[in-house]
């Protein structure tokens, strides 16, 4: 087996005893079919096998993309587009091939698309509280006599609170999560269908009401939802390699920056802490020491945290896995990158 030190960087690592720990978490607490794990956190055929092996045999996905790759790997029992799309043949496609897809709509225009591109079946996706896809409360029961009239099958709702996933106080984020899903079991109300569902990451223990919850970031974390204290573990890291050192080492220079790291929720960490980002460029990150020391020497390697880890799976080809002795023991290709 290689080591990880020997594989060139920039390279994309998750650390495996970890990542088992945080499965095995969320399946603890939201078994089967009350996880639908959201595929666009690791767009990995890969990792959503591992995912069906724990139980979680249905799926959230983003992109039209997502939902091809997982049909064509085999994974095409449950998968719902939580999403809405204006085109929907791609989709008409993969169902008419044998998959179970299921569109979320949110207006006459995508409820039109749906049937004109062979979906079969819809959400309603109702808005919570964010300010992104979703239809009023009050217009939910109106959109599913208007997909049924289209021949479509209602399932149900989903509404996601994207806006409460990362709240320090929890009690205070609770009573807003129970809020939020007060509009959306009103809405189910005058929806009807079996299935309602919601939630990620940083909500996922604070429903009581919906079927199946759509997270995906826990199984990786990054510095952001680490701030936020649940009970799940970085093992996300990009490995880079010090290619410069300043004359008078006040600052390092490594091998990966903006284009190996999702940057949208700020700077990578060092890990461990022996030192500070100090900014990022296209393809360099400069390390400034901090508390804890930061005497590197050109070839060191150094590993950086993500800040926010969808975008920065997405910017990678592959993950490798490594054991707690840093051996490499599996590989991940993040297959269902793209569109
Ligand atoms: C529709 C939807 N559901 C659920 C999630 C939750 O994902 P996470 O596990 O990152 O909290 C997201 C994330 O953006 C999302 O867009």
């Amino acid at each position: 087996m290689p080591r990880i030190d020997d594989i060139a960087t920039p390279a994309l690592v998750v650390e495996g005893p970890g990542f088992r720990h945080n499965l095995d978490t969320m399946r603890g607490a939201r078994p089967g079919p009350a996880l639908r794990p959201h595929v666009k956190a690791f767009k990995s055929t890969g990792v959503a096998q591992v995912l069906a092996a724990a139980g979680h045999t249905a799926f959230c996905c983003a992109t039209i993309r997502e939902v091809e790759g997982m049909a064509a790997a085999g994974l095409g029992q449950d998968l719902l587009l939580a999403n809405e799309v204006l085109d929907a043949r791609r989709l008409g496609a993969v169902a008419a091939a044998g998959a179970r897809i299921t569109v979320a709509v949110d207006s006459v225009e995508t409820i039109a698309a749906a049937a004109q591109g062979g979906v079969r079946e819809v959400l309603i996706d109702v808005n919570v509280g964010l300010p992104r896809c979703g239809c009023d409360p009050d217009d939910a029961g109106r959109l599913a006599d208007a997909a049924r009239s289209a021949g479509l099958s209602v399932r149900g709702v989903m509404g996601y609170e994207g806006h409460l996933m990362d709240w320090a106080d929890r009690d205070a984020q609770a009573a807003a999560v129970a809020t939020s899903m007060t509009e959306l079991r009103r809405a189910h109300e005058l929806v009807g269908g079996g299935l309602s569902s919601a939630g990620g990451t940083g909500t996922y223990d604070l429903h009581h009401w919906v079927d199946e919850i759509q997270a995906g970031s826990y199984l990786f974390m990054d510095t952001h939802y680490a701030r936020v204290g649940l009970p799940f573990v970085e093992v996300l890291s990009v490995h880079t390699t010090v290619i410069s050192v300043d004359r008078r080492r006040r600052w390092a220079v490594t091998d990966a920056g903006l284009k190996a790291l999702g940057m949208d929720h700020g700077n990578p960490a060092v890990h461990p802490d022996d030192g500070e980002v100090f900014f990022c460029s296209d393809e360099h990150t400069t390390l400034v020491p901090g508390e804890h020391g930061g005497t590197w020497r050109v070839g060191d390697r150094i590993r950086l945290r993500p800040a926010h880890v969808d975008p920065t799976i997405a910017m990678h080809e592959r993950m490798l896995v490594v054991d707690e002795h840093d051996e490499v023991i599996d590989e991940w290709a993040v297959d269902l990158r793209g569109w």
